[in-house]
């Protein structure tokens, strides 16, 4: 059904602007010729109300609390299916078939390895180097060993950097994990499931056979379910724009993982376990609850409040399972972080000024407190963040790039500066 055009009035001009539907959620107004037709551009800093594509990939109902990939509600995907399956929905826009699937984990599994010059990368960076500066540079430079697949216009060449990407980031990860502790690096094993041999290229040690644990390998595929994909959130709108200029995906995907660093965005994990240690005990909670509603302090509270989740974030209470799981596993009885972590959810839940503002705890909150139980360092909770979300940004970059309405993203401003004026010789400036 076509709906019904939307009308602008400025001045003696009125303009029609077509209105097109969605398949669910908001309609959008087609704005291209307003500046053609007006004179006038919109203005909407963080695009707060400003549709930049159109996808078919992932759809959240803020209001609702809903996230679905595909079409599948991400409690479901969580619950019943597991990582590289969800890549492949991701990716191809639908669950595999049993034969599908082995052939996608097969050739997933067999570009697990980096190219063995690329270790070398690890020794120019200094030892306590943050990990998500060390994915940077390694993943931009990808494109310096993988020529063959830097054509974007080859779709074949499309899937091969994408099943690479997908298959050394945990790789890279790992690599940048055990470099900062001076432990050798542990090549991956095939055998292994995707997400086990990931923990044993983090946690193995040459001298020791390791011992997987396939409850925690459960619970770390289904953290990276979560994180998987999440619409034109900050670094996939980054992507896409790297995207749009024609820059290959090792670069594009580098960019997404430099605005992923940020404590706004995927940095929120590893600020949310810093606030919770800093807080230290429940007496501390409110003196730290009134910093976050003081206007003249800076302080929020990390993990809570979302662009577009103005009720609960489906995925922090999937977090909060699964942090439950994991420290159950681990006999991890009594956590103070984790006493801390649900004394302030109680409180920031029941406070006029949270709920006025629909502030809920996001799915940074909890995954911080499961990471560290799993073993990782703070360091590493943003690089978890963007390993899982590398096939997110991959689909998307390439729905943009098969995007026949797609041409490289340039946005316009409102211009608030001088006026036009002379240049003054410095002997005469005052
Ligand atoms: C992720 O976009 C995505 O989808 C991201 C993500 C993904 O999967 O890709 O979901 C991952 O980034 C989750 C968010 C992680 N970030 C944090 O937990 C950091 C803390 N949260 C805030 O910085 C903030 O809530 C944002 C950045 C997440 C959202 O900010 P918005 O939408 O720009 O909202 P805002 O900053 O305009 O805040 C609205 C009001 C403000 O008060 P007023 O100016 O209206 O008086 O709410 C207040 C803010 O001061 N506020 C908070 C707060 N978050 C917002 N007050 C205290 N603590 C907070 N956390």
């Amino acid at each position: 059904m076509t709906a019904k055009p939307a009308h602008l009035n400025f001045g003696e001009t009125n303009v029609e602007l077509p209105v097109i539907d969605a398949a669910i959620g908001p309609s959008v107004v087609d704005i291209g010729k307003l500046y053609a037709k007006t004179g006038l551009f919109t203005y909407d800093p963080g695009f707060t109300s400003t549709a930049a594509c159109e996808s078919a990939i992932t759809y959240i109902d803020g209001d609702q609390g809903v996230l679905l990939y595909r079409g599948y509600p991400i409690e479901q995907l969580a619950e019943h299916g597991d990582f590289l399956e969800t890549c492949y929905l991701l990716l191809n826009g639908k669950l595999p078939t049993v034969a599908e699937k082995e052939d996608f984990v097969g050739r997933v599994t067999h570009h697990t390895m980096i190219h063995e010059q690329m270790s070398r990368f690890f020794q120019g960076f200094r030892r306590d180097a943050h990990p998500m500066a060390v994915m940077v540079g390694c993943v931009g430079a990808l494109s310096a060993f993988y020529h063959d697949s830097l054509d974007i216009e080859d779709p074949y060449q499309r899937m091969v950097a994408s099943i690479r990407m997908i298959a050394k980031m945990p790789t890279i990860a790992a690599h940048a994990y055990k470099y900062t502790i001076g432990q050798p690096f542990i090549y991956p094993t095939n055998s292994l499931d995707y997400t086990t041999n990931f923990l044993k290229m983090c946690f193995a040690v040459p001298c020791e056979e390791y011992k997987p644990n396939p409850v925690l390998s459960r619970a770390l595929d289904r953290i990276f379910i979560l994180h998987a994909d999440h619409e034109q959130n900050a670094s996939t709108s980054t992507v896409r724009l790297a995207g749009s200029s024609g820059a290959n995906p090792f670069a594009c995907i580098a960019a997404g993982i430099a605005c992923l660093w940020g404590p706004a965005h995927g940095g929120a994990n590893e600020a949310a376990l810093k606030m919770l240690e800093e807080i230290g005990t429940v007496d501390r909670i409110p003196h730290f609850i009134a910093k976050a509603k003081d206007k003249n302090d800076p302080f929020r509270l990390m993990g809570f409040g979302h662009r577009v989740y103005k009720n609960y974030d489906p995925r922090a209470k999937i977090m909060q399972k699964t942090c439950h799981e994991v420290l159950k596993e681990l006999g991890i009885k009594d956590d103070p972080l984790l006493d801390v972590a649900m004394e302030l959810e109680r409180i920031a839940l029941s406070d006029p000024y949270f709920i006025e503002k629909k502030l809920y705890p996001n799915i940074d909150f909890y995954s911080g407190i499961t990471l560290k139980a799993l073993g990782f360092p703070t360091s590493m909770f943003t690089v978890l963040f963007a390993l899982a979300r590398t096939v997110g940004w991959i689909a998307q970059w390439a729905e943009m790039i098969q995007d026949p309405a797609q041409k490289i993203g340039r946005p316009r401003q409102i211009y608030t500066g001088p006026t036009q004026r002379d240049y003054v010789p410095i002997t005469a400036r005052r």
